[in-house]
């Protein structure tokens, strides 16, 4: 068993460092595969979905070594290979792979593809923009094959501004000769991430952070160097912690700009949050206020990665709260826990209806996702009593030490194997 016991009721106080982004240095990692040369990958956090990604480099030749925070990829050996079904489906970062490697080998073979389980997640919008490049797909039983001999600068307008399809649109991109267009790109700051670690292998990108991105590919891209931006889900997950405990908190290694949508909601519950230019000081009050409705939308909006985790806050919230998760159909499962601790929940057709309970109190709960996990422990941060959480692996895949980086702001928690 792999879980975590919570004693709750206690308040935190210090400061804390957040991390590097998972969300982006998994497809910066992908696409060092396509430089044949070597990557410095600096503030790259340490957490299971980064070392199954580092897994899947080494199986395809690439030499990885870790110094701190820095990951160096040398991807002169590249060979490729068919990546074994049980490694790829262990990390959303896997699908990647098919643009990294089809823009280097003209070749790529994937077998699923992984991520948390919170919704069907079809790879349909990557294949599609792989086809309008010139791509030939082949599809079996879940394994894609994608033939990609006669790339060709295009223009591809996505039906929805998917984060992956993005990515893997301008890595694919990035070694196709001429200008390829991205009308109705993602503009999440991770998108940004990859652009600059791209641009200094020598690729020309335009347009990333708004909805057109125009990618002109390099035939001989050089040596590259990035900083991984901070996590901005880790970010609100501790903002989060603040307010279950009603304990002001100094976080650091942020970028506020990435955090806006998030920061105006919790405006809005009568939090007061001080930003600074890398740090903000968050002050709860007594009790917040549930704002009527919040909807989970692509950035600039409120991240559907931060909806679990607010979800726990409103659980003692004033008042009653809409939630509407509008980017995937199955991201409630924290709710059906959260009713295990006493709170008043309803779920359907997407949406969540939270009225505001007194308080929480501990209880016995399951962890069905990575957020979920995250937000379960926010919960009993600020429940009466001792809650176990079974399935903390999933944590492990976005949080580097939770536990123990929870332990240093006071919370009463340990690891239990
Ligand atoms: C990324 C993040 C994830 C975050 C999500 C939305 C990573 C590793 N993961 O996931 O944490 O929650 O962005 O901000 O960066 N869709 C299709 N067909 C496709 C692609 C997507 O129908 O080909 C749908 C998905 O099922 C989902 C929605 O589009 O309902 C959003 O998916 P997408 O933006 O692609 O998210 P991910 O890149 O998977």
């Amino acid at each position: 068993m792999n879980r975590y016991k919570i004693e709750g009721g206690n308040r935190l106080k210090g400061s804390i460092d957040v991390h590097g982004a998972k969300n982006a240095a998994l497809p910066i990692l992908a696409a060092s595969v396509i430089n044949s040369g070597k990557s410095v990958i600096h503030n790259c956090p340490d957490l299971s979905d980064i070392q199954n990604t580092i897994k899947i480099l080494e199986l395809l030749g690439c030499s990885v070594t870790r110094e701190a925070n820095t990951v160096i990829v040398d991807s002169s050996n590249l060979c490729l290979r068919s990546i074994p079904k049980d490694i790829m489906v262990k990390t959303r970062s896997s699908t990647m792979f098919a643009g990294a490697l089809a823009s280097r080998c003209k070749k790529a073979y994937i077998a699923g593809h992984g991520g948390c389980c919170i919704g069907s997640r079809p790879i349909d919008i990557h294949l599609e923009a792989f086809r309008e490049m010139g791509m030939d797909i082949k599809e079996d039983s879940g394994e894609v094959m994608c033939f990609a001999s006669k790339m060709k600068p295009c223009t591809v307008n996505l039906r929805f501004p998917s984060v992956g399809a993005t990515e893997n649109i301008m890595i694919a991109a990035s070694l196709t000769e001429g200008k390829t267009t991205i009308i109705n790109a993602a503009r999440e700051p991770e998108i940004q991430n990859l652009a600059d670690f791209l641009r200094s292998m020598g690729v020309k990108i335009k347009g990333d952070g708004t909805g057109v991105i125009s990618v002109w590919g390099t035939s001989c891209p050089k040596d590259a160097e990035v900083t991984v931006i901070p996590d901005r889900i880790v970010a609100s997950t501790y903002m989060c912690a603040s307010m279950a405990t009603k304990s002001p908190l100094v976080i650091n290694n942020v970028n506020v700009r990435h955090l806006s949508g998030f920061i105006a909601t919790i405006r809005k519950m009568g939090v007061s949050v001080i930003c600074l230019k890398n740090s903000l000081s968050i002050f709860p009050p007594d009790r917040m206020i549930n704002v009527p409705y919040i909807s989970t939308a692509p950035y600039p909006g409120f991240p559907t990665d931060s909806q679990a985790l607010i979800s726990s806050v409103m659980c003692t919230s004033q008042g009653l709260g809409i939630i509407r998760e509008s980017i995937f159909e199955n991201r409630f499962g924290h709710c059906h826990e959260l009713l295990k601790m006493g709170a008043d929940i309803e779920t359907k057709n997407g949406f969540a209806c939270i009225r505001g309970v007194k308080k929480l109190s501990g209880a016995i709960m399951n962890s069905h996702d990575l957020r979920c996990g995250a937000a379960l422990c926010v919960a009993a941060l600020g429940a009466d009593g001792i809650s176990y959480i079974s399935n903390v692996n999933y944590i492990d895949r976005g949080y580097e030490n939770l536990c123990q980086s929870l332990k240093n702001l006071g919370a009463k928690i340990e690891r239990i194997e």
